[in-house]
């Protein structure tokens, strides 16, 4: 069985999405902590992003791995080998995934991956394209919006919450800006497939989000 749950940035997918995982017992499958992983290999390689051919053969040339923790740890992220789940999450990696994420080929890369992943077992995907790209033919979609506020303000709160000195401005730019990009790019942009399931959770809490899910999921 396949979960697909899309949604823009900030509107709570991950944490949706692990929790429904762990009560599954699915595989969680975080496919934007995928596309942070190659955008932190850029950086670190000195790769300029704005230089398609040069990521793309990066990517070709990288090994991203994702491992779920049995009992619900967290998710582990590996770039060649390495765990990059702390760094992917550093602002120096969200002010440019997405425009490593608008590269077409690495796209193709990382959803053929996803595919496999996901063929394995039952799972859980999150991310901008999964009902829509990734696995069209999915059990269930969901499509995970809130206000923009409180997008900012979760986020905000996500990133102190690891001890990250970021302003409520930079969150709000940030998320803004990957908006815009995510949304308007040509290939796969985050759009509700039409047979998404929509909801709006801002002034919802997640237990009440995961059992929203839980229900729709048992229908
Ligand atoms: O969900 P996230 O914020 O960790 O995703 C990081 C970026 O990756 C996001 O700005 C858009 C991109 N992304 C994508 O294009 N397709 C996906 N399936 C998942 C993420």
């Amino acid at each position: 069985m396949i979960i697909a749950i899309d949604g823009p940035a900030g509107a709570g997918k991950s944490t949706i999405a692990k929790l429904l995982a762990q009560k599954l017992g699915f595989l969680y499958i975080d496919t934007g902590a995928m596309y942070r992983a190659l955008a932190l290999k850029a950086i670190e390689s000195g790769i300029d992003i704005k230089d398609a051919v040069s990521v793309v053969k990066m990517a070709a040339a990288s090994d991203v791995d994702l491992v779920n923790n049995p009992g619900g740890g967290a998710l582990e992220v590996f770039l060649d080998g390495r765990d990059v789940s702390q760094e992917i999450r550093q602002p120096r990696v969200s002010r440019v995934v997405s425009d490593v994420a608008k590269i077409k080929e690495v796209r193709q890369i990382l959803v053929k991956l996803q595919r496999r992943l996901g063929s394995q077992k039952d799972s859980v995907l999150d991310g901008r394209d999964i009902g829509t790209i990734v696995f069209p033919g999915a059990d269930k979609k969901f499509y995970i919006d809130a206000q923009f506020d409180e997008r900012v303000m979760r986020r905000y709160k996500e990133l102190t919450g690891l001890g990250q000195a970021v302003t409520l401005e930079e969150v709000k730019n940030d998320l803004c800006n990957r908006d815009t990009i995510d949304s308007t790019r040509e290939h796969s942009p985050l759009k509700r497939a039409d047979d998404a399931i929509y909801i709006d959770t801002t002034k919802m809490t997640i237990d009440e989000e995961v059992e929203t899910l839980l229900q729709w999921i048992k229908r």
